[in-house]
């Protein structure tokens, strides 16, 4: 990453501390740990990510940075929807795994024109090598395949798999929030060659994409607390627009 696209990085990262953490991420701390010790402990998820972390690239910000907190928000995702039903906890915990592999290979042709569509068939082709299921496997594709904003998605043929379908979509468009402003605009910017000037000018687009976003999460834990993080990362992408706007203003009259 280039120096003066880092620096910015950096001074983002500092506003973002000063913002409270979204209640997601107070309320559910226990489900948290359990992802998270599934997505480093678990020996299928940690074969997938080996591989997945070989191929994926930090280009445009979706790189295992990206995929890491899609997997694990997803995960925590199902493990609250499935509180109210009547699962045992190893059950709950295999589609975790699964929740996990989706986030995972979500965005593993990310590169690639309907991507969602690539990166399913993709996810299906390397699942062979895994010990899951013909259907744990059919859950992951239709997840991926229905992944993409402003889309129609295809209805799941059984409720379980309609479950981490929609869990995988809220918790990738959780990303839309802090994430967009501390990771992805900065690794988009670099990988684009984008001056802080061009940035600012495509500012007020990426914000109005973030707001269109709100209304179309999945779960009712997304539609809970989804708003919160995304609406979280607007405050945040404020304070980086009038930071941007002040080096823009600095720089010119340097000149
Ligand atoms: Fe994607
Ligand atoms: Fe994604």
């Amino acid at each position: 990453m280039n120096e003066v696209t880092q620096k910015l990085q950096r001074e983002a990262e500092r506003i973002a501390s000063r913002h409270p953490i979204p209640e997601f991420y107070t309320r559910f701390k226990a489900p948290i740990a359990l992802a998270r010790r599934l997505f480093y402990k678990d020996p299928t998820v940690v074969m997938m990510r080996d591989i997945v972390q070989s191929v994926l690239q930090e280009d445009l910000g979706h790189g295992i940075f990206h995929s890491t907190h899609v997997s694990i928000d997803c995960a925590v995702l199902i493990w609250v929807e499935m509180q109210t039903l009547q699962f045992y906890d190893a059950e709950v915990e295999r589609l975790m795994v699964l929740g996990l592999l989706a986030g995972l290979l979500h965005d593993i042709r990310r590169e690639e024109d309907n991507h969602a569509e690539a990166g399913a068939k993709e996810a299906l082709r390397l699942l062979r090598d895994f010990p899951v299921s013909g259907t744990e496997a059919d859950c992951v594709y239709s997840a991926i395949r229905n992944h993409e904003a402003f889309t129609t998605p295809f209805p799941c043929r059984l409720p379980w798999i309609q479950l981490i379908s929609d869990c995988l979509y809220d918790s990738d468009k959780f990303r839309w929030g802090v994430d967009t402003f501390t990771h992805t605009l900065w690794h988009m910017a670099n990988h684009r060659g984008l001056t802080p000037r061009e940035i600012v000018e495509r500012f007020p687009w990426g914000m109005s994409g973030i707001m269109q976003i709100i209304e179309t999460f999945r779960t009712p834990t997304g539609r809970e607390f989804g708003p919160e993080i995304l609406m979280t990362g607007v405050e945040i992408g404020k304070e980086i627009y009038r930071y941007l706007l002040n080096w823009c203003r600095e720089e010119s009259n340097e000149k």
